[in-house]
């Protein structure tokens, strides 16, 4: 493929070569890597969506590949990671497997000239996801990253609500996902289940922060099963994430405390997810007696409609039209990197017993 560097331009130094973006006719032909617990949702999502196609699923283990057989007699089947990313026969690679093999699977991938839809967390340190942002740069590829909660109707309400700023300045994001397991065997809690609100809370506050502080503990193996993670932005927002495999019963909460309004969203309500109160405080100085006077309002309560809408199909949908019209997804390379810099940052914070560490 011809770069774009062209002998009219005055040379300013090194000009990145960037190939042109492969062309592709009719539906997008899928790779996927992994049919272990979410691997089945991603294949039967692409496989029901009309701009794209399943041609081969690998998997190392033989009872996954026998599970595909059965679900999909046509799609071919794979042990070989390697033989799915350089098949001649697909456009892009999903990359469904635990995170430690992320990368050298993205790598080989975009190396072989396939978009990468990847899951979360993008990689296992920011070394690795910022040398495959710029490995898809140079090749005019596309990464997604799998952050699949961006897609609910529940998040969509949210930002929305808080770009329109009818809840006002944002004080505080507070989450909290805790239940009993899965406890994973490569990555601890944080890495885990905080891809999920970290990912969430750069969506919705388009903010960044600039440190953070986390604490967690070890009780049945090296991993940490429960942790803390303390997020300070400009401007005094505070966030805070709750993160838990030992919990006796499952919680999937947020609120967001705002000037005017303050929003909670329960995740595990049927109706209702999302409930936005006319609630808050209002200071104002006695005149003469400098003394703070507080005044609590308390108003209606009001649940928003939300789109009901399967998330992940919803995501692959974007990615497909990413990848046929040349459009760079928002959770691309570079959100997935902004992620894995705070997953980072909390593990380092946590080996120091809670340090404050800046991003
Ligand atoms: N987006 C979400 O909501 C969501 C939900 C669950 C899991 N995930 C992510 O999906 C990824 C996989 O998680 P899981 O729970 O499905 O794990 P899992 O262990 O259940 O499945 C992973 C599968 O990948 C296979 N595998 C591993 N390395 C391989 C290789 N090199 N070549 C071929 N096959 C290989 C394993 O045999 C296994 O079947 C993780 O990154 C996880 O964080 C995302």
């Amino acid at each position: 493929m011809s770069s774009n560097v062209s002998s009219a331009i005055p040379s300013y130094g090194p000009i990145p070569r960037v190939a042109e973006a492969p062309r592709i006719v009719g539906p997008v032909k899928f790779g996927v890597v992994g049919y272990g617990y979410w691997g089945p949702n991603v294949v039967r999502n692409l496989q029901s969506l009309a701009g794209a196609e399943i041609t081969s699923v690998c998997d190392k283990s033989s009872a996954a590949r026998r599970r595909v057989h059965k679900n999909y007699p046509n799609i071919y089947v794979s042990s070989d990671a390697s033989e799915i990313v350089s098949s001649p026969d697909t456009d892009a690679v999903a990359i469904v497997t635990p995170v430690w093999t992320h990368y050298e699977l993205a790598k080989a991938a975009l190396e072989n000239g396939k978009h990468v839809f990847v899951e979360k967390p993008f990689t296992s340190n920011t070394a690795q996801a910022e040398e495959l942002i710029e490995l898809a740069e140079q090749k005019n590829l596309k990464i997604m990253v799998d952050h699949t909660f961006l897609f609910t109707g529940a998040v969509r309400k949210i930002q929305q609500l808080l770009k329109e700023g009818s809840l006002g300045k944002i004080y505080y994001y507070d989450s909290t996902r805790v239940n009993l397991g899965l406890f994973q065997h490569d990555i601890n809690v944080i890495w885990d289940l905080a891809p999920h609100d970290l990912s969430i809370m750069d969506f919705v506050l388009e903010q960044r922060p600039e440190a953070l502080v986390a604490t967690g503990q070890t009780h049945l193996n090296e991993h940490e099963d429960v942790a803390y993670i303390t997020l300070y932005f400009p401007d005094n927002l505070i966030a805070h994430i709750n993160v838990n495999w030992l919990s006796p019963v499952k919680v999937r909460t947020t609120l967001i405390g705002c000037e005017k309004k303050m929003l909670v969203w329960n995740d595990l309500e049927a109706d209702e997810k999302i409930k936005v109160y006319d609630k808050g405080v209002n200071i104002t100085n006695s005149e003469g007696l400098y003394q703070l006077l507080v005044n609590y309002r308390s108003g209606d309560m009001w649940a928003p409609q939300l789109e009901q809408v399967e998330a992940l199909r919803q995501e692959l949908t974007y990615f497909v039209d990413c990848i046929v019209n040349d459009r760079t997804p928002f959770n691309d390379g570079a959100a997935g990197l902004r992620v894995v810099k705070m997953l980072e940052a909390a593990n380092l914070s946590i080996s120091k017993r809670g340090a404050l560490v800046y991003l």
